[in-house]
């Protein structure tokens, strides 16, 4: 039977703390075919639209998200984690699923009125990808959308998004 995108994702149960079962995409990257697949699948979702910057949020989202922009021939841009960009940035604060963090950009990464794509792994309970909206939007940028290989629907990352207008395109759940 033909593999789909999830058939390349593997569980590891108690990863990072006891009771939670992480979704690895190690595996689904190391797959020639996986990988093509996941990033023409996301590509597709998009086909016709303009955008002109990819948005990839650390860490899993830069491998996703320099691919994708390689394919539309599109500039990319990283969101990191605090005190990683070595140049002048903007800040958000946020919840992770297991603790807290700080999501940072370059200010001078996007112009106003860019249309970017924010790219990453996984949507959880949105709050990563919450913070990269808003630093995106802070530079002046239109959101075209949020590209995700996984959603976990149950921890509400997709409601946030899509209550506050965000489209959303998840290849598996
Ligand atoms: C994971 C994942 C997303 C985020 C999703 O990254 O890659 O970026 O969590 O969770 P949320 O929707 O609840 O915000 P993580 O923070 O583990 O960072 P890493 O990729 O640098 O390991
Ligand atoms: N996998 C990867 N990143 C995550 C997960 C997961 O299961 N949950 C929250 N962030």
């Amino acid at each position: 039977m033909t593999k789909t995108v999830k058939d390349y994702i593997r569980a590891i149960h108690d990863f990072p703390h006891e009771g939670i079962i992480f979704r690895d995409v190690t595996t689904l990257f190391a797959d020639a075919r996986g990988f093509r697949m996941a990033v023409d699948q996301l590509l597709h979702a998009y086909a016709g639209q303009r955008i002109d910057k990819v948005v990839g949020l650390e860490a899993r989202g830069f491998i996703l998200g320099g691919a994708v922009a390689h394919q539309l021939s599109t500039g990319f841009v990283p969101i990191r984690k605090k005190g990683k960009l070595p140049g002048t940035v903007i800040s958000e604060a946020y919840q992770l699923e297991y603790g807290e963090a700080v999501m940072e950009i370059h200010d001078d990464a996007l112009a106003k009125g860019d249309k970017v794509l924010i790219v990453d792994d996984l949507l959880a309970t949105g709050g990563t990808a919450d913070a990269a909206i808003k630093l995106c939007k802070r530079l002046g940028a239109e959101l075209v959308g949020c590209a995700f290989v996984i959603d976990l629907p149950e921890l509400g990352g997709r409601k946030l998004l899509e209550d506050q207008g965000v489209t959303v395109e998840a290849l598996c759940s």
